[in-house]
């Protein structure tokens, strides 16, 4: 992969090329794993959300572009990826947790990777709900969350630039079994350009596995496999199937 393909305005890459690679390549392998577990072939593939695609690119490269959508609420980034890698792209308009146009139903395989470790309870919830919809019947879904590991490494740094007592109130929510959410501090530099273009809305969510357990009880969902850190030793993954 060549530096010159990361974006100026990509707030996840943090200085390591190398980094940014793995972490999209692992995404990708998980991608890899679902198919396997949808006995899709040559599935059509969703990535929401794509941002600047560090993880667009290894789908790009493993499946057909053409059956590779992405989807994002910025604009410039869908555009980029679009452009960049010849994939499909929808830009998530209002109503922004619903995802209204991108298809129903046509997804062997959908990657939500990082997005509702950002978003309050309830906004989370219906980012499920509707993004599970996208997928067909016996799809399967990866689905990646602060939890366990995030909860253990927040424990020992305040990792996120949330501040002491936003740190406290997310450690002490998980622990009870509860979806935490809390804004970044004013003066933070991750995930600034998107917080900037997004708003407070998007910030830091802790969240336990009896939350993702008990919305995918409600919704007919079945949770696979579960790897705790799995994704870049931080965010937990997730492999989830539609009934
Ligand atoms: C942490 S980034 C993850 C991007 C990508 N999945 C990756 O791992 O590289 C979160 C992304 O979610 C996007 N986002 C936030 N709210 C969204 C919404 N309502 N619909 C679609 N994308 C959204 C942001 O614009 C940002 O690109």
């Amino acid at each position: 992969m060549q530096s010159a393909l990361i974006h100026p305005h990509d707030d996840m890459f943090h200085g390591s090329t190398e980094h940014y690679a793995s972490v999209g390549t692992q995404m990708a392998e998980f991608v890899s794993y679902a198919a396997k577990l949808a006995q899709a072939d040559s599935p059509n593939v969703l990535e929401l959300p794509c941002g600047y695609g560090r993880v667009t690119r290894h789908l790009a490269a493993r499946f057909d572009p053409q059956k590779v959508h992405v989807a994002d609420i910025m604009v410039p980034a869908v555009e980029f990826c679009v452009a960049t890698f010849g994939v499909t792209g929808y830009s998530i308009v209002d109503p922004v947790y619903e995802f209204q146009n991108v298809p129903d139903s046509f997804f062997e395989v959908a990657a939500l990777g990082s997005l509702i470790t950002h978003l309050s309870g309830h906004n989370a919830r219906t980012v499920m709900r509707h993004f599970f919809k996208k997928l067909k019947p016996g799809g399967v879904a990866v689905v990646t969350t602060h939890g366990a590991r995030s909860r253990e490494i927040l424990e020992t740094a305040d990792c996120y630039q949330i501040g002491e007592t936003a740190r406290a109130h997310l450690l002490s929510s998980y622990d009870a079994g509860q979806f935490g959410f809390v804004n970044y501090l004013p003066d933070h530099s991750l995930e600034a350009k998107t917080v900037d273009y997004i708003g407070d809305s998007y910030g830091i969510a802790l969240i336990p596995h009896n939350w993702v357990g008990d919305l995918c009880n409600d919704n007919g969902l079945t949770i696979l496999e579960y790897r705790p850190g799995g994704w870049d030793n931080h965010q937990d993954v997730f492999f989830i199937t539609r009934a």
